[in-house]
């Protein structure tokens, strides 16, 4: 199967991932391997940069007795030099799983359709599910369940999307404030709606973070969208969408990064307590093992 969007699984294989991946987290401490890949190799391909992501799936895949292949916009032929289904099937015969960062949701789509292994969405324009299993990791770890209120604060981009998605799918109590003209896609909040809850949707970022345990942000201006960097930077200072300490009450706040301090999130909250994203960026690494063993079994 391919993981392309956060709602390819359903409740019980998301709790499955996580639960994959709380056992790995445990088992799989630096320097210590489990062998969910004796011998696989992971191929990562990736148009637009990555930390996290490609850290944590290549370092996954070593603590699980596998290896991964770093595949940058300059190394392969993808969508240049040949048909991304070209690379799909080439690809096949060599790797066990595919992972994709790309700039064209089409593109995995695509990817998944003509390889003969598991394609899992490393990021596209339209969603990062990898991202959200990740997130549901956090908010399970440190609310031993999914019993709380989240407010999303800002673009209603490819995090978002597949968060909104991931929150209908597990029960999260979620709030969305994103500034006029930049929200959620319809189709994503109809798929929300068919799949548990769509988020309620408001206009005002202080009615979002009232009452919610988690304030969660993303860049304003996400990879791709470097033309439209002016424009958005005004539409979501002046739309008061920064997560600030005027914003806050005593909420925890997450990001997916990388942050862009003095814009979606200041520099004081970044490095207070109240940010639990290191916690979220390591368990990028254990979800992505949870993944990667569901995916292989
Ligand atoms: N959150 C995330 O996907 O980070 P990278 O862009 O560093 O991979
Ligand atoms: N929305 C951001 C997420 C980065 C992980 C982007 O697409 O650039």
């Amino acid at each position: 199967m391919n993981f392309l969007n956060i709602d390819d699984l359903s409740r019980e294989e998301i709790d499955d991932v996580l639960t994959r991946a709380t056992d790995l987290k445990e088992r799989t401490a630096r320097g210590k391997t489990a062998d969910g890949m004796d011998g696989q190799t992971l191929g990562m391909i990736f148009e637009k940069p990555s930390t996290r992501t490609r850290v944590s799936f290549e370092t996954g895949a070593t603590q699980l007795g596998g290896h991964a292949i770093f595949l940058g916009p300059d190394d392969i032929h993808l969508g240049h030099g040949e048909p991304v289904k070209d690379t799909a099937r080439a690809l096949s015969r060599y790797v066990d799983v595919i992972m994709a960062r790309v700039f064209d949701h089409a593109d995995v789509v695509e990817l998944g359709e003509y390889a003969e292994v598991p394609v899992v969405n490393g990021l596209t324009d339209d969603a990062h599910p990898c991202q959200t299993l990740a997130d549901l990791l956090t908010i399970r770890e440190r609310f031993d369940g999914f019993d709380a209120r989240v407010a999303w604060v800002g673009d209603g981009n490819n995090v978002c999307q597949s968060f909104v998605l991931g929150a209908a799918i597990v029960g999260l109590d979620l709030v969305v404030a994103t500034p006029e003209g930049y929200g959620v896609d319809d189709a994503v909040l109809e798929r929300a709606e068919e799949l548990g809850s769509a988020p309620e949707i408001v206009a005002d970022p202080q009615a979002a973070v009232d009452g919610a345990d988690i304030v969660y942000t993303d860049v304003w201006v996400s990879m791709g969208e470097e033309s439209e960097r002016a424009e958005k930077l005004e539409a979501f200072s002046r739309a008061g969408f920064q997560v600030n300490e005027d914003l806050l009450d005593d909420q925890e706040v997450m990001h997916c990064l990388p942050a862009h301090r003095g814009e979606e999130i200041t520099d004081a909250v970044m490095e207070s307590d109240r940010a639990i994203v290191w916690d979220q960026a390591e368990n990028r690494l254990h979800a992505q093992k949870g993944l990667l063993t569901y995916l292989l079994d």
